[in-house]
């Protein structure tokens, strides 16, 4: 099988992680902590994730026949509430990473789905024509685009007149106590127990790091407006630790 800007294949067929367009370090870091992965998520967020997921697949409003891009799906969360909020969804489960693809091709046959297809590629080349999608969605992915301006741009590119996606990620907008926290739950009990755990330290001081140092709000929304979308909103979740955005085309 080539591996050129991506690949598309069928469910089952055997994946190859992409690394043109992304990073490869943090391609090749997702693939060695999807084994751990969801274990670890479900832990660190203490359910919370979900409530999350729940909200942010809503606000998409999905109808059935619709064409719905999971960018950086990782294990497919995201995918597997949109075929439970509305079975007749679409889906294109889109990563870099064949490990987390693998896993979530595992996880939608236990469910049941048949609708989906998966796809290794970066947020920064997107294989796909323009204008193809009804809806795109990007769960705590935004963070690891090597060049987010460009990832944001080929999101709005395969996006139809008047379609929309919804980004979810940790923003620093949070209050200074609930900030000091979150900053010390991430850097003493995440960043330590998620390396011991995957056995990872590197992985684990990565998210961490990354989570602590990106961009506020304010400076996402301008991006979304440079990207092209011409209606962004920004929804704070339990108590800012987490926002979730709404960008029209
Ligand atoms: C923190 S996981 C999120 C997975 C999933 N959306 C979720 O909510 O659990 C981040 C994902 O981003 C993917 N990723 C890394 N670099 C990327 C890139 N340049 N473009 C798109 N996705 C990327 C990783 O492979 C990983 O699966």
């Amino acid at each position: 099988m080539t591996t050129s800007r991506a690949d598309t294949q069928p469910n089952s067929a055997q994946l190859t992680s992409v690394y043109d367009g992304a990073n490869p370090r943090v391609v090749e870091m997702f693939d060695r902590i999807s084994g751990t992965y969801d274990r670890l998520n479900r832990l660190f967020s203490l359910g919370v994730d979900r409530v999350w997921r729940k909200s942010a697949v809503r606000a998409l409003q999905l109808k059935p026949g619709m064409r719905v891009l999971d960018c950086s799906a990782g294990t497919g969360d995201m995918s597997f509430e949109a075929h439970r909020q509305c079975p007749g969804v679409y889906t294109t489960l889109y990563d870099p990473a064949a490990t987390m693809l693998e896993l979530a091709d595992a996880k939608a046959k236990k469910l049941g789905i048949t609708t989906y297809d998966l796809t290794c590629g970066s947020a920064e080349k997107i294989s796909v024509a323009d204008e193809q999608y009804d809806r795109y969605m990007v769960a705590f992915g935004i963070r690891n685009f090597r060049d987010l301006g460009l990832g944001l741009r080929e999101l709005h590119r395969i996006l139809k007149p008047g379609g929309c996606g919804v980004i979810l990620e940790f923003t620093p907008d949070r209050s200074a106590v609930i900030d000091r926290l979150f900053r010390a739950y991430m850097w003493w009990v995440m960043r330590p127990l998620g390396g011991m755990v995957s056995n990872d330290r590197e992985a684990y001081r990565y998210l961490a790091e990354t989570i602590q140092r990106f961009p506020s709000s304010t400076r996402l929304l301008e991006m979304y407006h440079e990207a092209g979308f011409s209606r962004v909103e920004a929804v704070p979740l339990s108590l800012g630790i987490a926002t979730r955005f709404l960008l029209t085309k």
